[in-house]
């Protein structure tokens, strides 16, 4: 072995493809203690019936979990009546996700999103091979469904509609979906992600994905499918816990590329008690409605331009001065997430937070005096 490798002209080196150099690396939250995290769009509420039954499951831990997760998808059908065959579960709903665009495209192939949008999307369609196709957001910050549909080629084959989309917080209403989807052409997956649908109380028109998608298998549409998850408003992000619901030959495909396992025996009990908590959820959603609108017009009192959101967090269209905002706001030992030369995102916290943060804003010193301008008009 010693003199074979030393003999090599170079060290080994795996071939790996080069298509992925570039690719834009998802980075999540660093942990740091003593920071209020408003960067990751969590319910600051952990939930106590979830809680207590994922610790009860821990004696399993030596046991594989159930890869159907049986007990949860048969509650989640009768939850929101509709077969079981047409649910799928996930490592949350990034995992499905990934399996959507897994069933859907090979190298070369289109996924139309919006853009700005969710940041894992073009990573997980570089990552299959296919060619990403951003259609940016309206004046308004939200997905625009016309020129969406209007981006769709015959190499498309899907398209996510993200609504509230993050990190704008805008979202789409029901009939322009409907319109929308007849404009798209049926051989397409379009992919409705509600991420953030329980947030979403109090909108005129609202979109109801599940609703929708139940409705369309009724009448034999096997290509719209929605997607929601327990990370937002039920409190599992550290969990992960999603589910996608489809027609049932997409469902058998995307069980059909899961990784083995994937969802924890923990986090099927923990989704389960969460299921049965459905009152103080959406308590607690509207608690957070409540103070996302307290914030939002505390900020636009102080001459902050913050567009409507339907989510559980608030867009600051910053342009510049993004990154010294949530500078500025580190070192309050306030976390918000920065997106270089757009904006920042403010997720809605436990009340004291959003003090916090709201104190910090209205501390904040722009460098000049053309950034004061630009933080009420920018967008
Ligand atoms: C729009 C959207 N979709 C999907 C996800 C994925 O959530 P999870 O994988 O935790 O279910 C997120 C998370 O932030 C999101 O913002």
């Amino acid at each position: 072995m010693g003199p074979a490798r030393a003999e090599r002209a170079a060290l080994p080196r795996p071939r790996v493809r080069p298509d992925l150099d570039g690719l834009p690396l998802f980075r999540g939250r660093a942990a740091e203690a003593g920071m209020i995290g408003l960067d990751c769009n969590e319910s600051p509420f952990p939930p106590p019936a979830a809680i207590s039954a994922a610790i009860s499951a821990a004696g399993e831990l030596n046991r594989y979990p159930d890869n159907a997760s049986v007990d949860l998808t048969t509650r989640l059908a009768e939850r929101y009546g509709v077969p079981s065959a047409g649910l799928t579960l996930g490592a949350g709903s990034v995992d499905l996700c990934v399996r959507l665009i897994q069933i859907t495209c090979g190298p070369g192939d289109e996924v139309v999103i919006p853009w700005r949008s969710f940041e894992v999307y073009p990573a997980i369609a570089r990552t299959a091979g296919a060619v990403v196709r951003k259609v940016p957001l309206t004046a308004e910050h939200a997905v625009d469904l016309p020129a969406m549909a209007a981006a769709v080629t015959d190499r498309s084959r899907l398209v996510f509609v993200c609504s509230p989309n993050n990190p704008t917080g805008a979202a789409v209403t029901r009939t322009d979906v409907e319109r929308f989807l007849s404009e798209v052409p049926p051989d397409v997956l379009i992919v409705l992600d509600e991420a953030y649908a329980e947030f979403t109380t109090g909108d005129a028109d609202p979109l109801d994905g599940f609703g929708l998608v139940r409705e369309l298998l009724g009448q034999g549409w096997t290509n719209v499918v929605a997607l929601r998850t327990f990370s937002k408003a039920y409190g599992l992000a550290g969990l992960r816990v999603g589910y996608c619901l489809s027609a049932t030959p997409v469902a058998e495909l995307l069980g059909r590329v899961a990784v083995p396992y994937a969802v924890a025996t923990l986090a099927q009990r923990a989704a389960l008690a969460a299921l049965e908590c459905e009152q103080e959820v959406r308590n607690r959603c509207g608690h957070l409605v409540r103070e996302r609108e307290r914030m939002r017009t505390a900020l636009l009192d102080g001459g902050w331009n913050v567009p409507v959101s339907s989510a559980n967090f608030l867009w600051l269209p910053l342009g510049s001065i993004a990154v010294p905002f949530a500078a500025h706001c580190r070192g309050q030992r306030i976390l918000v997430k920065a997106f270089p030369g757009e904006g920042v995102r403010v997720t809605v916290g436990a009340d004291a937070e959003n003090d916090a943060f709201l104190a910090a804003a209205r501390q904040f010193v722009p460098a000049d005096t053309a950034d004061t301008a630009r933080r009420a008009s920018f967008g």
